[in-house]
């Protein structure tokens, strides 16, 4: 590992790194990305490079395409019982709200396999799934019309998380659900605890809860992340759109408009439970925005719900060790202009879990700064620091953390182009992350977000010098998503926008999943798609294309690489009862059925690692 930097790199090697990388994603140049990778490991032993699989063209078919000698199958659509034994599908969106609680939620997005320990690890586990939102029009039979306290229950139990205990019966076979004591739904009805330093705090007292402590559910539960103990960090994202303010929407710069709050509330929930109308319960919203730990170990066990890592628009959480044994933690906030986040705790996790305290309790919330040279800065979001203190309107760190959003302004946090997801990569410990899009840059760029109206994304890469707690960081842009009018630093063949999920796998194979408007490549429409890269050489193929008006997001796979998890998030969103299958019937296609969010497993014929050689 290369020690902390004391001082800045210079303009001149800065411009030669950036240099670098743009030769090496334009033309593959593989000597110039191994020098700007030089702590990338086993350089000299890899010359043809991670990738072991021939890039695939864009596709706009209603169905997931992979290359040659890849095959998909659908494990866990919207609607498939947690268990075998739970209550079937209806295809005509007739299932109960209680059978709902029972099913696969909707809107499949970040996921995590635990594998069971003691051998078999490749072939059994726990998958725990993300449901972040619903597509109302296809979840109920007519849709939004009339709307009922039954609709808001199915909705509800259509969010959250699942967990399911998967398993292939051989090596080279089809994975199936099984009968299991852990299977359960976590939903919006479901008692979590609030804890760490806002728990408690009048903030977050309600009429259903005087002490703040204990709140029902959780929320728009985007991406995710494992923690080392072997729990699930679940994030809750777009919280706003839950939530009714009234008439008249918040007053522009309080703390509501800060957090999204409009004039409508586009679920309709308040129509039929007062905690979603703020005129009833003003208190309740600020209960939700919160990175949610679960283990799925223990089908008893509450959700806790993390404040000490800050309250925003959360979309996931990468738990790494710090170089004395503290949980980091790294976070974006996906809004336009919103900021990127990292979390260090203030003590060993051992020593925590071993005295009972949670690693995630205790510790010092920071957000980044990023400077024109190359350098940048974790700004600590400390109570009493300047412009942190009662007389900026943060009485102590609960507000600090409760208002995380409004406390990163106050430091002078360099405003992105929406932070997604990020992921640390094996061996360097560098960190990449998705800024998916921000077509509101109208009037200034600054180095990190360096294209007006960013209508296509890009991703960043910090280097912390091998020391996840440090304060100061160097940054780099590794790529610019897009056309080549777009100024995007990837191949036209392989353009691709709006990059979101990102994960690196065991071997350091970067995967990238987008959501949103992908370029036209050759004049042709493609839908959202997921390209692995390998960071090294700087090659980047499209793997995976998705259904039509999916989002592909979400991903993990089983220790040996051989099985990967992906979701297909609302393909065909655009139908309605009348018309459920107006631009897709992805995966079933039933012809009275109608699309279906949906985790499926990639696999090689050959029974190779996927994505590999
Ligand atoms: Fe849930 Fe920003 O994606
Ligand atoms: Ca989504
Ligand atoms: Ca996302
Ligand atoms: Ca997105």
């Amino acid at each position: 590992m290369p020690p902390e930097r004391t001082t800045p790199p210079s303009i001149s090697e800065l411009a030669q790194r950036r240099l670098s990388r743009r030769t090496a994603l334009a033309g593959g140049l593989a000597t110039a990305a191994a020098s700007f990778f030089a702590a990338a490991p086993k350089a000299s032993a890899r010359a043809e490079g991670l990738l072991g699989f021939p890039a695939i063209p864009p596709s706009s078919a209603d169905e997931v395409v992979l290359p040659p000698g890849y095959r998909y199958q659908v494990l866990f659509p919207w609607g498939q019982p947690i268990v075998p034994s739970g209550p079937a599908f209806a295809e005509d969106a007739s299932n109960s709200a209680s059978d709902q609680a029972r099913q696969a939620g909707d809107h499949h997005d970040g996921m995590w396999f635990f594998p069971f320990t003691g051998g078999g690890g490749g072939r059994a586990g726990l998958l725990c799934v993300n449901h972040e939102a619903t597509t109302e029009q296809l979840l109920h039979p007519d849709g939004r019309a009339a709307w009922t306290p039954e609709k808001t229950a199915k909705s509800q139990a259509a969010h959250g998380v699942s967990v399911i205990e998967v398993k292939r019966d051989r090596l080279g076979g089809g994975w199936h659900l099984a009968e299991s004591k852990f299977a359960r739904r976590i939903t919006m009805t479901t008692p979590a605890e609030i804890t760490g330093p806002a728990a408690g705090h009048p903030w977050l007292r309600t009429s259903a809860d005087p002490e703040g402590v204990r709140v029902l559910g959780t929320l728009n539960n985007c991406a995710s992340g494992p923690t080392p103990w072997r729990t699930y960090l679940t994030c809750e994202e777009t919280i706003n759109k839950y939530f009714y303010h009234g008439e008249q929407p918040p007053q522009p710069g309080s703390p509501e408009d800060r957090y999204g709050i409009g004039s409508e509330a586009p679920y309709p929930w308040y129509t039929t439970e007062s905690r979603f109308d703020m005129r009833a319960e003003p208190n309740e919203y600020n209960r939700f925005g919160w990175v949610v730990e679960i283990d799925p170990f223990d089908p008893e066990s509450t959700p806790k719900k993390r404040t000490a890592l800050g309250r925003m628009e959360h979309e996931n959480a990468v738990v790494v060790r710090g170089r004395s044994g503290e949980a980091v933690v790294y976070m974006g906030d996906d809004t336009q202009f919103d900021y990127f986040y990292k979390f260090v705790g203030a003590e060993p996790i051992d020593q925590a879990r071993a005295e009972g305290r949670s690693p995630l309790d205790e510790g010092t919330l920071y957000v980044a700064r990023f400077e024109a040279d190359g350098s940048g800065r974790w700004l600590p979001l400390v109570h009493g620091e300047p412009g942190l203190t009662a007389a900026d309107g943060f009485a102590g760190q609960a507000e600090v953390l409760i208002h995380t959003r409004l406390a990163a302004d106050a430091v002078g946090a360099t405003p992105m182009d929406r932070p997604e997801w990020c992921t640390v990569q094996p061996g360097t410990g560098a960190v990449f992350f998705t800024c998916t899009n921000n077509t509101a840059r109208t009037e200034s760029v600054d180095a990190a977000n360096p294209r007006l109206n960013n209508r296509y994304g890009h991703i960043l890469k910090i280097d912390e010098g091998g020391e996840p707690a440090a304060g100061r960081f160097d940054w780099d842009i590794f790529l610019l998503a897009g056309d080549q009018a777009s100024g995007a630093t990837v191949p036209a063949d392989q353009a691709f926008g709006s990059p979101d999920g990102l994960w690196f796998d065991a071997a350091g194979r970067l995967w990238i999943q987008t959501d949103g408007t992908q370029p036209l490549v050759d004049g042709a429409a493609q839908n959202n798609q997921m390209l692995a890269a390998d960071p090294e050489t700087g090659e980047i193929r499209r793997f995976l294309v998705g259904p039509r008006r999916c989002e592909i997001t979400g991903i993990t796979s089983t220790p040996d690489g051989r099985s990967l998890f992906v979701n297909i998030q609302h393909p065909g969103d655009s139908g309605t009862p009348d018309n459920p299958r107006a631009s897709s019937n992805w995966p079933d296609f039933h012809p009275a059925g109608r699309p279906r969010s949906a985790t499926i497993v990639v696999t090689r014929a050959d029974g190779g690692v996927v994505g590999g050689r």
